[in-house]
């Protein structure tokens, strides 16, 4: 299975979730792919904001290797779960997509909420880590679940 987290930066939350996630699937064996994306392209090609690589270290996860990309139309190819942050990913990802098998793909990150953007607000950084850990176990848990 293959797995893409979306943001808007690809330095903030996505990497926090694809870093989470990475070292869940990594302690439990799977044989899951990881990875994240950003809508915009401003940061591409750069490492996560300092603020995102700080709070998973506290928690004991290395994302600083990890290198922002643009989300673009191969990534409906690639990647059977396609999770967005926030509402606004919702719709640039959708608009992409050509077909409802793509369409099908994309869901937002947290059932029926946003994550928030941390981006302008230093003090969001440990909430929004917290969000995303809880949210990668209950993930792990359901599809485990789908495939047995
Ligand atoms: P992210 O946060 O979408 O969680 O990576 C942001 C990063 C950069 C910008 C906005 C949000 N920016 O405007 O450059």
């Amino acid at each position: 299975m293959k797995i893409l987290m979306v943001c808007l930066g690809n330095i903030c939350r996505s990497p926090l979730a694809h870093g989470v996630l990475q070292h869940l699937v990594t302690k439990k064996g799977l044989t899951w792919t990881v990875d994240s994306a950003g809508t915009g392209n401003w940061h591409v090609g750069d490492p996560p904001d300092r603020r995102s690589i700080a709070i998973a270290k506290r928690y004991g996860i290395d994302i600083s290797r990890q290198r922002a990309q643009q989300f673009d139309y191969s990534h409906f190819y690639e990647y059977d779960h396609i999770l967005v942050m926030d509402r606004e990913n919702l719709r640039n990802v959708l608009a992409q997509a050509k077909t409802d098998e793509q369409r099908a793909r994309v869901q937002l990150f947290l059932p029926d909420n946003e994550v928030p953007d941390p981006y302008f607000n230093d003090s969001l950084f440990d909430p929004v880590y917290q969000l995303v850990a809880n949210r990668c176990e209950e993930l792990v848990t359901e599809w485990r679940k789908d495939k047995q």
